[in-house]
């Protein structure tokens, strides 16, 4: 079984209006050819936009969100064939912003993750503790447990990739150590390889929580770290693109 090609994927969250297209297409001309695959998630106005920009380059296009039926009475929310349709390869479900906001539960993430596939969209589904369950020692019970209830065994032979985010790592500057986020993410594989066999081995487990330029190499090389979702630092090229070529073997 291959060692899956690293990913790093960018959340831009809700940032960007038409103009920032410049830094994805400035993205898009710095990527590697080969070695790490990259993506883009901008907010849904501007998908169709940045697909159309950034078309046969190496850089995906994914969305951050999508509703799990294929259209009705749901006034503001996107489906995910709507994503695909305006270019989308990818998205984001289950993102801790959208569980503590939106209060999304494993079982409506699983919901979204079944209307991903169904458009076939990867989906990219995040995990991650709180301060209180890291400073309460149950870590590795809540994401084991947020593993095996967002992912529904509709995965099973899908392409599709997890995001190990802590909570209190999102846009603080701070980082678990390297040693935290190795067993965190020797955990989940575990937990892919129980609920999926031996194509568990296959998904990227991305790490997020301010990934920077200075960071990145180190992160990247922890074992089973199969990738970046950066938030903050994906709005700049520069940032972005110096994220990447911390990739290991690039
Ligand atoms: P930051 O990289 O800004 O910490 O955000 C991480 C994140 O939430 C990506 O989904």
């Amino acid at each position: 079984m291959s060692a899956p090609v690293p990913l790093i994927a960018g959340n831009w969250k809700m940032h960007g209006l038409g103009p920032a297209l410049s830094e994805a297409r400035a993205i898009a001309a710095g990527a590697p050819a080969a070695g790490v695959r990259l993506a883009l998630c901008p907010p849904s106005t501007l998908v169709e936009r940045m697909s159309a920009a950034l078309a046969g380059s190496a850089v995906s296009v994914g969305g951050q969100d999508c509703h799990p039926e294929v259209a009705g009475a749901f006034t503001g929310d996107v489906s995910a064939e709507m994503l695909a349709e305006a270019g989308a390869r990818m998205v984001i479900l289950g993102h801790s912003e959208r569980r503590a906001t939106y209060a999304e539960s494993d079982e409506i993430v699983a919901s979204k993750v079944r209307a991903a596939l169904r458009a076939e969209l990867e989906p990219i589904v995040c995990v991650g503790e709180t301060l209180a369950d890291r400073e309460g020692g149950r870590t590795l019970d809540v994401v084991t447990w947020q593993v095996r209830n967002s992912l529904p065994q509709d995965l099973s032979g899908r392409a599709f990739t997890v995001a190990y985010e802590p909570v209190w790592a999102i846009g603080t500057g701070l980082t678990p150590s390297l040693a935290d986020i190795e067993e965190v993410h020797r955990a989940i594989r575990d937990t892919l390889r129980d609920q999926f066999g031996p194509a568990g081995a296959e998904p990227a487990i991305l790490y997020g929580g301010s990934v920077k330029p200075a960071n990145a190499a180190e992160i990247l090389a922890v074992p089973e770290v199969g990738g970046a979702l950066v938030g903050g630092a994906s709005l700049k090229a520069g940032d972005f693109l110096g994220i990447v070529a911390g990739t290991p073997g690039l």
